[in-house]
């Protein structure tokens, strides 16, 4: 049986039946990726020219923090980063109703992070071991801890010639932990202050983050655990909309361009479950809180 599972939304505005929310919360706390074949994103006058190489910088995304309004990451000139920004920000706004509107009870405990345009080719791109995102592996970021926070993503694919965004999945988050995590050592005392007062990371690294770190690491690590782990390839189509608990869900991505993704991040205890949070997990396996 397929981890995707299709829903039959068409409308970015419109409120879900009830039925709906409550199999897209089960499905997604259970470590699903939810796909919206119909719901395309609109591209307004003048975006088409951002379906190119233009807007791509050095760094693999281009980055809207929804709060400043300010993007980061792309080379465009100013008019081609006037039409970013806007583009951007309407993506985080329909990304936002989508989740409010499936997961309405999620809506109050929902923060919104970063926004990102991922104009670069995903196949062949030169990149180190740790940030090849063709291995599979889960979502934790280095420098902004989550403090066991939920990642909640949303993606779009927009690519104008209808080429696929290519995903594998990999096992369940409770055996990928049971495989990993008994082996990897602690934090060493003192050094989450450490890491924050030089600026390493934006504010203490909790234990829980520290776990997640080593997770992603040695998952992309393992030659022998990439080779035996898929357990799924997805091809998602020009036009649709998917979203995924990256933090849980093991995932690569081995093709496309042209993608827009919006990060929330959401407290545990917003859960219908949390007892599937990959925090609750962890904690399980190493017998104490970690955040
Ligand atoms: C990732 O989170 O590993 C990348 C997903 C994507 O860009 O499709
Ligand atoms: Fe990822």
């Amino acid at each position: 049986m397929s981890d995707v599972i299709s829903f039959a939304i068409s409308d970015w505005n419109l409120a879900c039946p009830s039925e709906a929310q409550e199999r897209a919360t089960r499905a997604l706390e259970a470590g699903k990726v939810l796909l919206f074949p119909q719901l395309r994103f609109p591209i307004e006058n003048g975006e088409a020219q951002l379906l190119s190489p233009i807007a791509a910088g050095r760094a693999k995304n281009v980055s809207l923090d929804p709060a400043s309004g300010r993007v980061r990451g792309s080379d465009a000139d100013p008019a081609e980063l006037k039409l970013l920004q806007n583009m951007m920000t309407r993506w985080a706004t329909l990304s936002k109703k989508l989740v409010c509107q499936l997961l309405p009870h999620y809506a109050m405990a929902l923060q919104q992070a970063r926004t990102s345009y991922r104009p670069v080719e995903v196949a062949g791109r030169p990149t180190s071991w740790r940030k090849d995102d063709t291995r599979l592996h889960v979502d934790s970021f280095p420098s902004s801890p989550v403090h066991g926070r939920r990642i909640l993503r949303v993606f779009t694919n927009l690519h104008p010639q209808g080429v696929t965004r290519k995903w594998r999945l990999g096992e369940p988050f409770e055996a990928l932990a049971q495989h990993f995590v008994p082996s990897i050592p602690g934090p060493l005392p003192g050094s989450s202050f450490v890491l924050n007062a030089l600026g390493v990371t934006k504010s203490r690294r909790s234990a829980y983050d520290h776990f997640m770190l080593q997770l992603h690491d040695r998952m992309k690590a393992d030659a022998d655990y990439q080779a035996k782990a898929v357990r799924e390839s997805f091809e998602f189509p020009s036009g649709v909309t998917w979203m995924v608990y990256t933090d849980q869900v093991s995932h690569a991505a081995m093709g496309g361009r042209y993608a827009l993704e919006q990060t929330f991040l959401l407290p545990v205890e917003a859960m219908r479950d949390p007892a599937r949070s990959p925090l609750r997990v962890l904690e399980k396996l190493r017998g104490h809180a970690l955040a």
